[in-house]
């Protein structure tokens, strides 16, 4: 019986500092023997989003704690780790910096492997962290970072088949949030303020709504928010506003999502019809309802990722390592931070001023 790996992964791309070992079965499963997660809500809560500088030194104070923990946890000798994955980008450069430095050095330390990890591959191969899911399928990634249609070929190879040119979905929660008073991160309460209002109170933009296939913007609402904040004059007229904001995204995301449908078709001819979704906003219980729903319609089976894999973690990071390790992808200790890394390299950078469809 041969040792399987067991890898080490590392987090920090953007505000949480995680840690996680993984091996797998002797059937090639994927066991979590510890998955350590510590967020920063709080560092970042009374300025209303992520500031970077404040996330680097929240990393920085925590880094060495959390990987202790996610190996004490895991009930493994620290010499028994075969590889450390470190996630390299995308996400905020000084951020990133600190989880790459640590796994760089563990790695030159342990004298093992060192593989550096693009958090988006992270997320969309989470699902299979607790499901048996074959390739290909459609991942649809919501968070406070991404927002993505991803067509998932095999380990390695992904088509980028939308994404947003401007905000990512969970920033257009929050950020609708903070208009209405409500403290950072506030998408979940826009949902419970959403339930108390009317839906069609405010008719908010759809923007390219009708035009750019899958790909999705958000910025517009932001600003005409802003616009119908500025007369808020009762409590009732927050949640219209998060009720009439909380409606335009579901319709937003049907649209797409049929057409994403139709473009994963394109991409691949499988009968297999699989839609996972990830990343926080996933939690949102109108949102899954409103996608289960149009799964039924167009025969895909519905894969939500739990939601201790859903948002930012590690187990996701060391799951690609592991994956990359038995395939011998090692990295050199001069990999950089990359900011801006996309998975599909055939993919148009489609974020900024001056996108047109
Ligand atoms: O994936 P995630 O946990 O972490 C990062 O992106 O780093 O996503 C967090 C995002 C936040 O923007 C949060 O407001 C949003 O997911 N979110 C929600 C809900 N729960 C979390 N947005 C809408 N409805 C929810 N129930
Ligand atoms: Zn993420």
């Amino acid at each position: 019986m041969n040792k399987k790996p067991i890898i080490l992964g590392i987090e920090t791309s953007c505000d949480e500092t995680a840690a996680s070992i993984v091996t797998e079965t002797e059937q090639g499963i994927p066991i979590v023997l510890s998955n350590i997660i510590s967020s920063q809500v709080d560092v970042h809560k009374k300025f209303g989003g992520v500031v970077p500088e404040l996330a680097a030194r929240s990393h920085i104070e925590k880094i060495d704690w959390i990987v202790q923990k996610a190996i004490d946890d895991s009930k493994i000798q620290i010499e028994e780790i075969d590889a450390v994955a470190s996630t390299a980008g995308p996400g905020l450069v000084v951020c990133l910096s600190v989880g790459l430095s640590f796994g760089k050095s563990f790695a030159s330390i342990m004298n093992i492997p060192f593989i550096s990890v693009n958090h988006l591959e992270g997320h969309a191969l989470s699902p299979r962290l607790n499901s048996k899911l074959d390739y290909p399928y459609l991942l649809l990634l919501i968070s406070g970072g991404h927002s993505q249609y991803l067509s998932v070929q095999e380990i390695g190879n992904y088509r980028r088949l939308g994404t947003t040119i401007d905000d990512a979905l969970g920033e257009a929660f929050d950020k609708t949030a903070k208009l209405l008073g409500v403290e950072f991160p506030g998408g979940p309460q826009i949902e419970i303020m959403a339930d108390k209002g009317d839906p069609n109170k405010f008719a908010l933009p759809k923007p390219i709504f009708n035009k750019g296939g899958c790909n999705l913007s958000f910025a517009g609402l932001k600003t005409s928010i802003l616009k119908i904040s500025k007369n808020i004059k009762e409590e009732k007229d927050k949640f219209d506003i998060a009720a009439s904001f909380q409606k335009t995204i579901e319709d937003i995301l049907y649209k797409k999502t049929k057409i994403a449908f139709n473009e994963f078709e394109k991409v691949n001819r499988t009968q297999k019809k699989v839609f996972v979704i990830a990343g926080g906003v996933a939690a949102n219980k109108k949102i899954r309802s409103m996608l289960v729903k149009l799964c039924k319609e167009h025969k895909y089976k519905d894969i939500f990722a739990p939601v201790n894999f859903c948002g930012d973690n590690a187990a996701m990071i060391a799951l690609v390592g592991l994956e990359k390790f038995k395939m011998k992808q090692f990295n050199n200790l001069d990999f950089p931070a990359k900011p801006r890394w996309q998975l599909d390299n055939e993919a148009a950078y489609l974020k900024g001023a001056g996108v047109k469809f």
